[in-house]
């Protein structure tokens, strides 16, 4: 930070007074550059339905024999009773243009009895799933932004956690994962969070998630083992705690409003054996937008790049 502060980063990336000349810059660059696509006799084109939303998100699934893609849908319409719009991932062979739809939670919404009335607790219309999907070896995650959940207190409160499900073994077992579902509801805890807005795998396969809806939308990140995540999983139960999760804490109330977990990435950035995360908050820092790096271990934070800061020492932290 203190070396980061004493340098003068020129004021990069901020066009104020430069309008002719990007407009000539472009007309230069338009007569020197041709386009030209690759391969255009073996390309494949992939479709989905209608109105889905289909290519929202798309990730590489395999190894390097066998590549497929994976392909978010998150407004597609699913076999779930009593869901509308649910969304979707399909995945699509690399070789052909037919794709098929992973059956990732094929329950409708869970009912439980409180107070003696059957009651929704849960709500997967448009929860949008498929807005955000990551592969790492056999294991796919696929988030659903923006389902939401009734709360298990007396008076109902909506709950806009977000899930994700994740499958560990090549489209065999499918468990979900929704560590923003937890007794702390509402705007002022973990209510909000929209769990899986972004989310990554680190390189030795630790997941990581970003919920920029937390405490007041400070945001947070939160991150588990895939082990861990399959070892605490149990169909029906709501509030799950996974063993050796980390995430970051709400921190003084000048941090509202900032939104970081709004993307989230894996890196090495602390000079340690462990992975970092590195993560957008779009919103922080006085609205500049920031870039945070959390150390990898415990998630505690190592450094914010502010919008000027990220035009001198990109190169220099990121890329390492
Ligand atoms: C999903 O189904 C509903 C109800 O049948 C329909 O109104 C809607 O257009 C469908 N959406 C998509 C994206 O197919
Ligand atoms: C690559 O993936 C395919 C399809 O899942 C599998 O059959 C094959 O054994 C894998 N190859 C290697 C080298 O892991
Ligand atoms: C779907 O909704 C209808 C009407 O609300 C209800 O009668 C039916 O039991 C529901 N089905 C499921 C599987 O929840
Ligand atoms: C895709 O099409 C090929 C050839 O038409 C077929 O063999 C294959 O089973 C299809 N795959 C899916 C997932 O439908
Ligand atoms: C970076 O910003 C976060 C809030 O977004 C704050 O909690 C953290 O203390 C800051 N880190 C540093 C090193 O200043």
């Amino acid at each position: 930070m203190g070396t980061a502060a004493a340098l003068s980063p020129p004021r990069c990336g901020r066009a104020a007074s430069v309008g002719p000349v990007v407009a000539a810059a472009v007309l230069v660059l338009a007569q020197l550059c041709a386009a030209f696509n690759l391969d255009t006799e073996g390309r494949v084109v992939y479709s989905g339905p209608r109105g889905s939303y289909f290519g929202y998100s798309v990730e590489f699934f395999g190894n390097s024999s066998s590549v497929s893609l994976l392909i978010g849908a998150p407004k597609a319409n699913t076999s779930q009773p009593n869901v509308t719009e649910g969304g979707a991932v399909f995945l699509c062979p690399g070789s052909q243009a037919n794709c098929s739809m992973i059956d990732f939670d094929k329950q409708g919404d869970r009912y439980f009895y409180i107070n003696g009335v059957n009651t929704q607790v849960e709500f997967k219309s448009h929860q949008w799933l498929g807005a955000t999907v990551r592969s790492h070896g056999n294991n796919i995650l696929a988030c659903a932004p923006r389902y939401y959940w009734r709360t298990e207190h007396d008076l109902p409160f909506s709950d806009i956690t977000g899930t994700c499900y994740l499958s560990v073994d090549g489209l065999k077992t499918f468990v979900e994962y929704a560590p923003c579902r937890t007794e702390r509801h509402g705007p002022v805890g973990q209510g909000y969070c929209q769990g899986g807005f972004s989310a990554d795998f680190t390189k030795d396969g630790r997941v990581v998630l970003g919920g920029p809806g937390s405490f007041y939308w400070q945001g947070q990140l939160i991150s588990a083992t895939t082990e861990e995540i399959v070892k605490a999983y149990y169909p029906s139960y709501f509030l799950l705690s996974v063993a050796g999760q980390i995430q970051t804490r709400q921190v003084q109330g000048s941090y509202d409003d900032s939104y970081l977990g709004y993307s989230v990435a894996g890196g090495e950035f602390s000079g340690d054996d462990d992975e970092d995360f590195v993560t957008g908050v779009p919103k922080g820092l006085m609205l500049y937008g920031a870039v945070s790096i959390l150390n990898g271990r415990d998630l505690t934070s190592l450094v914010n790049l502010t919008g000027e800061q990220v035009c001198a020492h990109l190169d220099g932290v990121l890329f390492l």
